[in-house]
This record gives C-alpha cells, structure tokens and sequence, in this order.
C-alpha cells in the first residue's frame, strides 16, 4: 500500500529545520534565514522560549514559523520529528544540524549519563536526520544540509576529549557525504565556529581560557551570518571569521603532537573556573 504521506499535495510548504533554534548560534541562525524569506521549522527542548521567538519571527518577516518541542536525545525523536512534518505538509529543503552540548574535563571524572547524551545529540542525532530528511531533500531543485561543527573539530583537546571526538566525527561525516551527495542537489556544508558567546557559560568559559578565550570570542549573530552565507555559497567548510580560520590552520596543519600538549595546557587551565 502506498503512504500517502510520502507523496507531497499542492499545499506543502517548504521550510527550513534547525535543531537547537531556541537559544544561542541556532536561534541566530533562524534570524538569518527568516530574514532571506525562508519558512522555519524550529526544533528545540520543552518550554516557553522557542514560543516567544516564533512570535517575534512571524511579526517581524512575511514566513511561516512552526514549531516543534522535543528532547532529541529520546531515540524515537528523530522519526518523530520526521513523520510530524510529513503530518502538517511541511517539506525541509534545508536541515541544519545544530544542536549540541559541549563538554569540559577529565576524561575519568565525567558520569556515563552525560557521555551518552552527548555523544547521542551530537553525533546519532545528525545522522538519523540526514538518513530521514536525505530523500526529501533530494526532491528539490536545491538543498542544502548544514552540520554545526566546531574548530575543535580539526584536532583533539584534552580535557575536551568526547566533545573534540563528536565535533571531529561531525566534520568527517560532512565532508565525506559531500563528496558522496556531489553529483546531486545537496549541498552539504559543516560549519566549525570557535567561542561563541552564547550564554553565561560559554561566557566564563571563554574567559577561562585567558587571552586565546576572550581574542577569540565570537557573537552568535556575527557566526550565523557566516554560517548561512557560506551554507548557501555552497562551501564545503565554514570557517567564522579570520582569527577562527587561523586557529583552523594550526589545528590542522601542525603536528597533532604539538597541537596536542598545546591545547592540553591551554584547557587544564580551564579547570579551575568550572
Ligand atoms: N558556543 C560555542 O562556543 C560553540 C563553539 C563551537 C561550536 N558550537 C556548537 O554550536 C551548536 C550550538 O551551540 P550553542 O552554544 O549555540 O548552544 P546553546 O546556546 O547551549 O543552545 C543549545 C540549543 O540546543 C537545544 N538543545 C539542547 N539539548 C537539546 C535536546 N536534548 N533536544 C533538543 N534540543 C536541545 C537547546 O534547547 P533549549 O533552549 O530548549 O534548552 C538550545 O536551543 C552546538 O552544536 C555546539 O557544539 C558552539
């Protein structure tokens, strides 16, 4: 029998998904797209805010704004997400795979939950997406897929060894599905910012770090205009900023047993704020 979901009718409407929308570089990024006229498709925990920003969206630009609360870490989530937008005709011609959660410690000191929910959102998250949106995202004359990275995808940090670890897979993926997607209509883009300040946290973390944090701090703003810019010049990865994409070419280019002990010394630093 035929799903009479996968076929799209008339009044589907295209959008744009972001995960993580509510809050920080994703809920910039939504003000990015909702100012170039995209529909949006925002996705984010339980609770008032991703109400509030749907509101200011939908008063300030001629789109349609929907909203979808879920805990992404719930395994069912994904296809969840996916079936509740074949329900209300939504078709995504762009996902973008930006929430994630970050990490800061030894190694032995943190509690299983917490490897396996970040290990969950930012990286089986993005996948099961990409596999359930990819046929979709085929359908249109142009797509694009942008996977939120970070320069601490380029080598790994002690200290930030799980978080290094997931952003590194996330930039792999990327490039390689890329190559893989190249002959179609999907671009596949990674963006990899550095610092951002997007909440009190990230703040004092930043500022943790001593000079290197706060020279290279970044606002979500300044990153999403990169980010949508570069996603839609189709480039394969986005890098914020000159100071970020200099801190990319050490971390990609110099030995990883200097970039190592380097960013090892620079992240214990770190642990004495938490
Ligand atoms: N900030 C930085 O310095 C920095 C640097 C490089 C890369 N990045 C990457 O950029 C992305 C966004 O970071 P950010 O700092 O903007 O994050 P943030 O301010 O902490 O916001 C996280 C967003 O993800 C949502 N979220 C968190 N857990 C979720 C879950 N289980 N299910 C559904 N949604 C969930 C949050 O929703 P609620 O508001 O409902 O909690 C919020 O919208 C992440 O992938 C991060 O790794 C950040």
């Amino acid at each position: 029998m035929t799903d009479l979901r996968s076929s799209q009718s008339y009044s589907t409407t295209r959008a744009t998904l972001i995960t993580g929308a509510s809050r920080g570089i994703g809920r910039a990024i939504a003000q990015e797209c909702a100012m170039r006229g995209h529909n949006l498709i925002l996705v984010a925990l339980p609770g008032e805010s991703i109400d509030r920003i749907k509101q200011e969206l939908i008063n300030r630009y001629a789109i349609q704004v929907f909203t979808h609360e879920t805990d992404l870490t719930n395994l069912q989530a994904p296809q969840r997400l996916y079936d509740w937008c074949l329900d209300n005709d939504l078709t995504v011609d762009t996902l973008i795979n930006n929430a994630g959660i970050g990490q800061q410690g030894a190694f032995e000191s943190l509690v299983v939950s917490g490897k396996l929910s970040l290990m969950q959102l930012n990286m089986l998250v993005p996948v099961n997406l990409v596999h359930l949106f990819l046929p979709m995202l085929r359908q249109h004359p142009v797509s694009y897929i942008l996977n939120v990275g970070s320069v601490a995808s380029f080598s790994p940090i002690p200290y930030k060894s799980l978080y290094s670890a997931s952003k590194a897979f996330i930039l792999t993926l990327s490039r390689a599905l890329r190559y893989e997607l190249r002959h179609t209509s999907v671009q596949v883009s990674c963006l990899c910012p550095g610092p951002t300040l997007t909440n009190e946290q990230t703040r004092l973390y930043a500022r943790s770090l001593g000079r290197s944090g706060t020279l290279l701090e970044m606002a979500p703003g300044e990153v999403a205009r990169y980010a949508v810019a570069g996603m839609l010049a189709g480039r394969e990865i986005i890098v914020p900023g000159w100071k970020h994409k200099l801190v990319e070419m050490f971390a990609r280019y110099l030995p990883k047993n200097w970039t190592i002990p380097a960013s090892g010394r620079l992240f214990a630093q770190s642990l004495s704020y938490r």
